[in-house]
Parts: structure tokens; C-alpha cells; sequence
């Protein structure tokens, strides 16, 4: 047994036994980390290419659907399109300057993929609500379908538009875990960015200012609001309660899992314990 064999030795040699064990200890810890950097950095290099691979073939099977999104989406969120008569038929109330506005705002198809967005939300986050206004049948707009009735989408539009999209948010999702130890590395503000850019920052952040909630992408103001943050009971914050609540996002198929949930608590609490010493 190694106690009985550093007894033999006495307190003296057993103590320089230890130094140099701790030394030991300390230099494979080094070694150690310096080889998690490399994996990491080798990760990222995959993660890259991945992600290019992932455009090409959104760019390549958006093919099947371009004619679908040029006849039933394009007038509102397309950047290249003029207005077309829909404008024309109520010069004077004109809603389609608004829904072309507010429409380039959520979604522009212009470059197909990568999708566009005021703000950049991550890809799969745009993916993710494409499917979703599919699926709920929300787009085209109400309004717009009283004018152009034919352009509401068939159940073979929609089988088309969420073929292009399903696999694309299943590689995107895949992605994300075979990566995840490169996100798991950064901190927990890092990794709050990231949560706000996937699920918030396409309606309160990067200049959309939805609810009239906006800056969702600067985390220290958002711990500087009393509104947003309670620092005194992080529990009681707003953006932590209608996370918890499912009221936001407004997706319900966007929900924040217990773990989002359980890391926006903590960096909350962490903000808490600092402002509190
Ligand atoms: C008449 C204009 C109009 C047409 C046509 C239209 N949209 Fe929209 N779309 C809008 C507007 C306006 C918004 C922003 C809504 C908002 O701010 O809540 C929007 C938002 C969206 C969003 C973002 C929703 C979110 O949760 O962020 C998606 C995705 C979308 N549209 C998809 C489509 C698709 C797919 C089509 C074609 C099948 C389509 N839209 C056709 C006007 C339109
Ligand atoms: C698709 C757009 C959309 C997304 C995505 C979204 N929100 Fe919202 N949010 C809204 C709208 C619209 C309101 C206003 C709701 C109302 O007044 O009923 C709102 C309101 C809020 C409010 C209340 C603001 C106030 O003044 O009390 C908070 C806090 C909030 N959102 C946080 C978030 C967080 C955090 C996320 C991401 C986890 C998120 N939202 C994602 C659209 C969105």
C-alpha cells in the first residue's frame, strides 16, 4: 500500500515526496489543459466546416422551394421586391408598406440562406419560426390573404416549405450537440449571449424592440434594470419569470428547457452575490 511505503521513509523524504507528487500533479494538469485547448481549437476547425456544409446544402434544397416562397412570401420578405399592386389596391391606408417593413424586419429571403434578419438571430432560430408560422398556419398574413386568397399555402406548400426546413433544424440541432463541449467552455454570461441570441434577440435585441422590450443583447444593462433583474431575489426577476412562466418566448415550441432555465437562475444569482459583497 503507498501509505505504508512512504511510513518507511519518514516525515522528511515523505514530505519531499509530496512536493514533488504536487509538482507531478501540477505538471500533468498543465499538460492536461494545454491538450483540452488543442481539442477545442481542433473542434472549433470542425464545427466551422460543419456549419459550411450546412449552408450549402440549405442553399442547394432551397431550390425545391423558391417558387413557393416568390409567389406566397416574397412581397413581404423579400428586400428585392418592389411593391406590388397589393400596395396599390389601398393607396391611402397602404398596409403592405407596413408589412413589407415590418416583414424584412422578421425575415428576408433575399440571400435564401443564410436567412436575414434585423439583428442576425442565429440560423436555426429563423428556421425554427419558419417552421413554426407553417405549422400554425400564421403566414401569409390574414390580412394579405383577404386581397390574394390564392396565395394562402396548399398542405403541399406546407409539405414542401417544411421539407426544406425539418432536416436543416435536425443538422442544426446535431450540430449543436456534437459541439457542445465548445459552448459548455465558455462562461456563464457566454453562454446566457447565446440563449438571449437563440431565443430573444429576433424580437427584444439588436435594434427589434417588440413589447417594447429592447437591448436584451447588452447583459450588463440587463442586470442594471430593476425591471428585468431583481438583485435582491433572483427569483423574482421578470426575465426569469416569464421565461419560467412559458409566456416567453412566445413560440410555445420554443420554450426554455429546465437547464436554460436553471443557467439564466444562475447568472442572475451570480450578478447577485457580486453586487451583494
Ligand atoms: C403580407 C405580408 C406577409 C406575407 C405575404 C408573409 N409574411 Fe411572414 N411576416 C409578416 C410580418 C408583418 C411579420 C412580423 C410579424 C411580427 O412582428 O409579429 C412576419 C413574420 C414572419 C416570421 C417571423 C416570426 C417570428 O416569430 O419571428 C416568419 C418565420 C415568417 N413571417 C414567415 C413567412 C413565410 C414562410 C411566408 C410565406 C409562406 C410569409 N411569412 C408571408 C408579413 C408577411
Ligand atoms: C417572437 C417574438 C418574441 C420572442 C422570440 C421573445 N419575446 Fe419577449 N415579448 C414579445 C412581445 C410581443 C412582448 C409583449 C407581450 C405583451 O405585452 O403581452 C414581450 C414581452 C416580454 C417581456 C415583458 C416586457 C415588459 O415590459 O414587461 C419580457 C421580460 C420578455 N418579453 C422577455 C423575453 C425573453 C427573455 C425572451 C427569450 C427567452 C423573449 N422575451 C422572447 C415578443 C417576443
Amino acid at each position: 500500500m503507498a501509505s505504508s511505503c512512504s511510513d518507511e521513509r519518514g516525515p522528511l523524504i515523505y514530505s519531499f515526496k509530496g512536493e514533488k507528487l504536487i509538482k507531478e500533479q501540477e505538471t500533468t494538469i498543465d499538460e492536461e489543459a494545454r491538450q483540452r485547448e488543442l481539442w477545442l481549437k481542433k473542434l472549433e476547425v470542425e464545427y466551422q466546416e460543419d456549419l459550411l456544409n450546412l449552408e450549402r446544402r440549405a442553399k442547394e434544397s432551397f431550390k425545391s422551394i423558391k417558387k413557393i416562397v416568390k409567389k406566397k412570401c416574397s412581397d413581404c420578405h423579400d428586400s428585392r421586391e418592389k411593391l406590388p399592386f397589393y400596395g396599390r389596391i389601398f393607396p391611402r391606408v397602404n398596409p403592405v408598406n407596413k408589412h413589407q417593413r415590418e416583414g424584412l424586419i422578421a425575415l428576408d429571403f433575399k440571400d435564401t440562406y443564410p436567412l436575414l434578419a434585423r439583428g442576425n438571430p442565429p440560423q436555426v432560430a429563423l428556421l425554427k419560426a419558419i417552421k413554426s408560422s407553417v405549422e400554425e398556419r400564421t403566414m401569409p398574413l390574414k390580412s394579405y390573404l383577404l386581397v390574394y386568397p390564392f396565395r394562402r399555402i396548399t398542405k403541399k406548400n406546407a409539405r414542401a416549405l417544411l421539407g426544406w426546413v425539418t432536416p436543416l433544424i435536425a443538422e442544426h440541432e446535431r450540430i449543436a450537440q456534437k459541439y457542445q463541449p465548445l459552448f459548455e467552455a465558455s462562461t456563464t454570461t457566454a453562454r446566457v449571449e447565446r440563449l438571449f441570441a437563440l431565443k430573444c434577440l429576433r424580437c427584444h435585441g439588436n435594434g427589434n424592440n417588440r413589447g417594447g422590450l429592447r437591448g436584451l443583447e447588452d447583459l450588463e444593462k440587463v442586470l442594471k434594470n430593476p425591471k428585468l433583474v431583481n438583485l435582491d431575489d433572483p427569483r423574482e426577476s421578470e426575465i426569469y419569470k416569464v421565461c419560467e412562466s412559458g409566456e416567453m418566448p412566445t413560440d410555445p415550441n420554443e420554450r426554455l428547457s429546465q437547464e436554460e432555465l436553471y443557467l439564466l437562475l444562475e447568472w442572475i444569482e451570480e450578478a447577485s452575490q457580486k453586487a451583494n459583497n
